[in-house]
C-alpha cells in the first residue's frame, strides 16, 4: 500500500514525528541514507503502518499521488541538498514541507524557486522538541494557503491540542511560517535568561536545589505557569547518576546556541523594532561562554558575589512579580517584531493566531498566552501590549517588582541584565519626554543633520557657537 506522508530525515525529530503521524492512522515512509538510522526508526516503529526507504527513488516511488514529503534535515545547505536531489522526480501538485529551523530568507528563497515548478513548498517551523514531535508538536507553516490545506488534516491530527483546538494554522505567505518560529526561539532564549538570572540571585541569598524544585513547582501554578517553569523544577530534582550530586551543580555555565535567536535580533535591528530582552539573552549566552576570561577577570577584580540578607519570602514574591512583568515584555517585544515584520515582508500573519498556536507543544507555551490571545482578539491591530487595556494594570502593578529584584541584584554583585533591559525598555517606551533632544542637537553641531523643533514643523540647522581648538590657532 503506497505511504501518504513522506519524511526525509529520520533523526530524532524525524523519527518521533513519523511515529506521531503513524499513531494518527497515516501510511508514512521514513528515508534517511543512514542505515543506523532507518534501523532504529524501524525497530520504533513495529506494529505500525511505517516502512523505510534508502534512497530519495524508493521514497518516492513509495509515496501516493499527490506525494507531500517533510524535510526534517539541518538547516542549511542540507536542506538545498535534500531538495535538489528531490524536484527532479517529483510531480506537479506534489508537496514539499521543510519543517527543520531554516533562516527565512532561505526559506523565501527556496519558495520563490519553486514556485513555476508546480511543486508546492512550505516552510514550517515545529517545535517541542522530542516529546513534541512524537506526541504533539506546535506547528507554523507559511507558504500559499491552497498549499497547506493540502495537509491541513495531518497537521490537525498530529498537532498538541490546546483547549481542544490543533496548535497548527496558516501562518502567512512565503516564509511567514520560518519567521514566525524564529521569533518564538527569541522569546524562548529570553524567558530561559529571566529564569536563570532569578536563579542566579535566589542561589546567590541560600536558596537550595530542594527549594528551587518546590518553588518552580509553585510557581508553575499560578500566573508563570509554562513549560520552560516546569521543566525547571524538574531540572533541580535530578541527580547525576555518576557523583549522586544534584546534576544541575555538576554542569558547567557555558551556554550554547544554534543561531537562531541572533537571527531573531538581526531582523529586529534591520526591521527598526527594539528587542532588547532578546539581543541580551543572545549576548549572555555568548558571555557565559567565554568561562576562562570570566575566572581570570573574577580574580582580577576580585569580584565576589556577596549575600544581601534580604528576606528571603519577600524576596521569592519579587522574583515571581518581576518574571511576569519581563515575561509579558519578552512576548510582547516578540509579537512587535513579527508584527512589523508581516507588515515588511507581505506575509499577512495574524497576530492572534500565532498566539493560538502556541498555547500548546512548543517551548514557550504558557498560561501567559491565553492572556495575549485575549489582547489580540479584542485589538487586532495592537501594535505592543504595552499600549492593552488588558495589560496595563499588570504592568503598572508589577514594574516595581522588577525595581526591587534589579536593586538586590546590583547590591548582591549579581548581573541581572535581561531584568536591567526590561525595564529600560519598559521605562523607555512609556517616557513622553526623552532625553533624545541632546543627541538632536550633537548630530547638528558635528554633522549639520538638522533637527525638528517642538514648535514648529520642518527641519533646521543651527550655526553653534562652537570653534574647534584647532581653527583657533
Ligand atoms: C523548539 C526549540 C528548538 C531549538 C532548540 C535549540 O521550539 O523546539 O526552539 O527548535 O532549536 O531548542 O536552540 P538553541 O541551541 O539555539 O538554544
Amino acid at each position: 500500500m503506497a505511504a501518504r506522508f513522506g519524511m526525509v530525515g529520520l533523526g530524532t525529530m524525524g523519527r518521533n514525528l513519523v511515529l506521531n503521524i503513524a499513531d494518527h492512522g497515516f501510511e508514512v515512509c521514513g528515508y534517511d541514507r543512514d542505515e543506523q538510522q532507518r534501523k532504529t526508526m524501524e525497530a520504533a516503529a513495529k506494529g505500525k503502518p511505517v516502512t523505510t526507504a534508502a534512497s530519495s527513488a524508493e521514497l518516492i516511488a513509495k509515496l501516493e499521488s499527490p506525494r507531500i514529503i517533510m524535510l526534517l534535515v539541518p538547516a542549511g545547505k542540507i536542506v538545498d541538498a535534500v531538495i535538489n536531489e528531490l524536484v527532479p522526480q517529483l510531480q506537479k501538485g506534489d508537496i514539499l514541507i521543510d519543517g527543520g529551523n531554516s533562516h527565512f530568507t532561505d526559506t523565501d528563497r527556496r519558495y520563490q524557486a519553486l514556485q513555476h515548478s508546480g511543486i508546492h513548498f512550505i516552510g514550517m517551523g515545529v517545535s517541542g522538541g522530542e516529546d513534541g514531535a512524537r506526541f504533539g508538536p506546535s506547528m507554523m507553516p507559511g507558504g500559499n494557503i491552497e498549499s497547506y490545506n493540502l495537509v491541513k488534516d495531518i497537521l490537525e491530527a498530529i498537532a498538541a491540542k490546546a483547549e481542544g483546538e490543533p496548535c497548527v494554522a496558516y501562518m502567512g505567505h512565503t516564509a511567514a511560517g520560518h519567521y514566525v518560529k524564529m521569533v518564538h526561539n527569541g522569546i524562548e532564549y529570553a524567558i530561559m535568561q529571566l529564569i536563570s538570572e532569578v536563579y542566579g540571585l535566589l542561589k546567590n541569598e541560600g536558596m537550595t536545589n530542594t527549594e528551587f524544585a518546590e518553588l518552580f513547582d509553585e510557581w508553575n501554578k499560578g500566573e508563570l505557569q509554562s513549560f520552560l517553569v516546569e521543566i525547571t523544577s524538574v531540572i533541580f530534582r535530578e541527580k547525576d547518576p555518576e557523583t549522586g550530586n544534584d546534576l544541575i551543580d555538576m554542569i558547567l555555565d557555558k551556554a550554547e546556541q544554534l543561531g537562531t535567536g541572533l537571527w531573531t535580533s538581526q531582523s529586529a535591528l534591520e526591521l527598526n523594532v527594539l528587542l532588547s530582552v532578546i539581543d541580551i539573552a543572545v549576548s549572555m549566552r555568548y558571555l557565559s561562554s567565554l568561562k576562562e576570561k570570566r575566572v581570570a577577570y573574577a580574580k582580577l577584580y576580585d569580584h565576589q558575589n556577596k549575600k544581601t540578607n534580604v528576606n528571603i519570602e519577600q524576596l521569592k514574591n519579587t522574583c515571581r512579580d518581576a518574571l511576569h512583568f519581563a515575561f509579558m515584555m519578552a512576548y510582547g517585544q516578540g509579537l512587535e517584531l513579527m508584527k512589523v515584520a508581516s507588515a515588511h515582508y507581505h506575509y499577512d500573519t495574524d497576530i492572534k493566531t500565532v498566539v493560538k498556536v502556541w498555547r500548546g507543544g512548543c517551548i514557550i507555551r504558557s498560561a501567559l498566552l491565553k492572556d495575549l490571545f485575549e489582547a489580540y482578539e479584542k485589538e487586532p491591530d495592537l501594535s505592543n501590549i504595552i499600549g492593552s487595556a488588558q495589560f496595563v494594570n499588570e504592568l503598572k502593578n508589577k514594574r516595581a517588582a522588577v525595581v526591587d529584584f534589579l536593586k538586590t541584584a546590583m547590591d548582591a554583585g549579581m548581573p541581572a541584565a535581561a531584568f536591567a533591559a526590561v525595564l529600560n525598555y519598559f521605562d523607555a517606551y512609556t517616557l513622553a519626554q526623552l532625553p533624545a533632544n541632546l543627541i538632536q542637537a550633537q548630530r547638528d553641531l558635528f554633522g549639520a543633520h538638522t533637527y525638528e523643533r517642538i514648535d514648529k514643523p520642518g527641519h533646521f540647522h543651527t550655526n553653534w557657537n562652537y570653534t574647534p581648538p584647532e581653527a583657533k590657532q
